[in-house]
């Protein structure tokens, strides 16, 4: 494997581990994000919100009803409130006592490992000048100019718009869904705006086929679909040219390593 923190210049095959390698642990917990490392993925992809009290942190649902022990919002709970709570269990006894991360602590456990960060910006319109805070948290754990370490996504693309001008060496992803781009399909319009201020188009794989990739590739910018859960869709998007996938199972693009 080449270096990591390339993958501006890397032609090689991206590996992304979704919210950690979240097949085999609890997805969003520090529990996840070891097993990717363990298992030598490119990248871990990560969903960060903010809590009541202005702190960022790491969890993919608004609400905390799903993946851990407690009810309610994000965004209406305290850091404490939500460090009280258990984000293992519902996935397995074995991780009982996983806690919620903040950003911050998962950008400091991994600055200096084999792995890069995909951070998806979720739901940012509910978090006013989240973008910003992400940046600012960036730059004091200067992680912001070793390309490739860090890349910031969302399907809010105004969010990264104003991400990309915030700090426009720090590469972007355009998260494209299923359902906003189902009828349209991904014109070339859309990918022309995606290509001011994104480096990497990542849509839903139901979306994507060959020309899709070359149209991405036209405008030089790269293309991750997500979520890869089978070999079989992994062996249809290696196929077709992708850049690389994210997966709940890193192991599903270790072949494509040597290709
Ligand atoms: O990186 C792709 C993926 O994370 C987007 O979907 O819902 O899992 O955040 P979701
Ligand atoms: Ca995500």
């Amino acid at each position: 494997k080449t270096a990591f923190a390339e993958v501006k210049t890397d032609s090689r095959f991206i590996n992304v581990a979704h919210r950690g390698a979240s097949g085999y642990a609890p997805e969003n917990t520090i529990a996840a994000f070891d097993k990717a490392v363990e298992m030598k993925a490119d990248f871990f992809e990560l969903d960060v919100q903010r809590s009541k009290d202005g702190h960022l942190v790491v969890l993919h649902d608004t609400s905390v009803d799903r993946t851990t022990d407690g009810t309610g919002y994000v965004r209406d709970m305290t850091l404490a409130e939500l460090k009280r709570l258990d984000a293992g269990s519902w996935f397995s006894s074995k991780y009982s006592g996983e806690k919620i991360p903040t950003l911050e602590e998962v950008l400091e456990r991994y600055r200096n490992k084999r792995i890069n960060i995909l951070i998806e910006l979720k739901k940012p319109s509910l978090y006013p000048g989240i973008e910003q805070q992400v940046a600012n948290l960036l730059r004091e754990k200067h992680m912001d100019r070793w390309r490739g370490k860090v890349v910031v996504q969302s399907f809010n693309h105004d969010s990264i718009r104003r991400f990309h001008q915030t700090m426009p060496w720090v590469m972007t992803g355009a998260l494209v869904s299923y359902t906003s781009y189902k009828d349209t399909g991904v014109t070339n319009e859309h990918l022309n705006t995606f290509a001011r201020y994104a480096d990497f188009v990542n849509p839903n794989k139901k979306l994507v086929d060959r020309d899709l990739v070359n149209r991405v590739h036209q405008r030089g910018m790269k293309i991750l679909p997500y979520t890869v859960r089978s070999s079989e869709a992994a062996d249809r998007l290696f196929h077709i040219g992708v850049d690389g996938f994210v997966t709940d199972y890193p192991e599903l693009g270790y072949i494509y390593y040597a290709q």
